[in-house]
């Protein structure tokens, strides 16, 4: 069959809905500066979909670094690879922070945070090493993991049990094969926003060997002191043996990092073909990210307002009598029951009538029937914006359950 004809024919989950969902579901335009109030379609909405938690995105210093760097150095600055020609003293002086932001001896920057995953952990391991590895790991993780020749292992997520279950089966192969084990899970989980039992997986050291690599995009900037990381935040940062965290979200940038010992990242600078092959972050990114990273060392009352935040809303969500799962981080899943018409009507009244824009997950993210609303709360939301948003979500909740969003009155957008 012609690869056309049959990417035509299936065009996979999300996109055999595109042409009803472009536009409005998936690829909606939010506009204006980036914050709780955007525009969507010309009309301002209180906005609960990015993940721009300390609120830097729209600091007026970091605007003017961001804006004083790109003038500058121009945004091809430097070309090609680290290792050939694209090397300042600039990228050196932001690993060398975020080494002692994150509490490591070392770290690698990279381009991209999904990019960054999937090459360390293919630079890693090779055939003879077995992974063991979340079964809600972020797709970064599961396709680092398609990478690998060997045998991988998944434990039920965040299950203690499971893991070490899994952890004697790798141990054994490992053993017959000579190689390694690495576990690799996330500081926190942005779905349903719990964070990974990190602690009790570095306490399985002391019945097996392995190393362990915990993905912190989301726990960067909002867990532990000062935003040092979901590791901090459970005191066991020492035993979590690969670091890594992404500009995307608290940083509000773009590229990534991971931090491990010297010789780890050493091994990681010399062999990680995404950092090989492609080219280095440009300057204004780096220059960026150390202005991000100074105010959040030097204002840690940005993440205070986050979690006051996250406090009202998850506490005033759960008093509403809603049920947000097992949530301990930021990232706020609001649990409904509803079909996918329903769900699809639920979204379009929240945002035409309630003026409120906020991620959906149904189907087949999720179980059937299942549906979440994933509101990300930030430092520069209000406690009128929560106040205003529970009382929103009573409404729409009371619709849904009155049977008003059936299939059988879809509404038109
Ligand atoms: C857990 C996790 N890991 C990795 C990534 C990828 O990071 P980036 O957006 O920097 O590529 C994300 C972002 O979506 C994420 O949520």
């Amino acid at each position: 069959m012609d690869i056309f004809e049959k990417i035509q024919k299936n065009r996979g989950p999300i996109g055999q809905h595109s042409k009803e969902s472009h536009g409005y579901f998936t690829f909606p335009k939010l506009e204006g500066e980036i914050g709780p109030h955007m525009l969507f379609r010309d009309k301002e909405k209180l906005n609960w979909s990015l993940n721009n938690y300390l609120g830097l995105a729209n600091h007026p210093e970091v605007r003017k670094t961001d804006a004083e760097a790109a003038a500058q150095y121009g945004l091809a600055t430097p070309m090609g690879a680290r290792m050939l020609s694209g090397n300042t003293s600039f990228h050196e002086q932001l690993e060398s922070e975020l080494s002692a932001f994150v509490q490591k001896q070392d770290t690698i920057l990279c381009n991209f945070g999904y990019q960054a995953m999937v090459s360390a952990i293919d630079c890693l391991v090779d055939r003879r090493d077995v992974i063991v590895y979340d079964a809600e790991s972020h797709a970064c993780i599961l396709d680092g993991v398609r990478l690998h020749m060997g045998k991988r292992y998944v434990f039920k997520h965040n299950d203690v049990a499971d893991c070490e279950k899994q952890l004697e089966r790798a141990t054994k192969l490992a053993e017959e094969t000579g190689g390694g084990i690495l576990v690799i899970t996330e500081g926190v989980f942005g779905m349903r926003g719990d964070q990974g039992c990190l602690k009790e997986i570095v306490a399985l050291k002391s019945k097996f060997k392995f190393r362990l690599f915990v993905d912190d995009a989301h726990g960067i900037g909002t867990m532990g002191k000062n935003g040092g990381g979901t590791g901090v935040e459970q005191g066991c940062q020492d035993g979590i043996d690969i670091y890594f965290g992404t500009f995307a979200k608290s940083f509000a940038l773009i590229g990534g990092f991971i931090s491990s010992d010297e010789q780890v990242v050493d091994f990681l600078r010399y062999n990680m073909r995404s950092q090989i092959f492609a080219k280095s972050l440009p300057l204004p990114l780096v220059i960026g990210a150390l202005k991000r990273l100074e105010l959040m060392r030097k204002h840690p009352e940005y993440k205070d307002k986050l979690w006051e935040i996250t406090n009202a809303l998850q506490s005033g969500l759960v008093k509403a009598g809603f049920n947000i799962g097992v949530t301990n981080t930021p990232v706020t899943p609001v649990f409904m029951n509803g079909s996918i018409p329903e769900a699809t009507n639920l979204i379009i009244d929240l945002r035409e009538n309630y003026d409120i824009f906020c991620s959906m997950v149904v189907y087949p993210v999720v179980p059937k029937g299942m549906i979440i609303l994933r509101l990300i709360p930030t430092a520069v939301h209000t406690l009128k914006d929560v106040e205003y948003t529970i009382a929103s979500f009573s409404k729409i909740v009371d619709k849904l359950k009155t049977g008003q969003y059936m299939a059988d009155k879809i509404a038109s957008v």
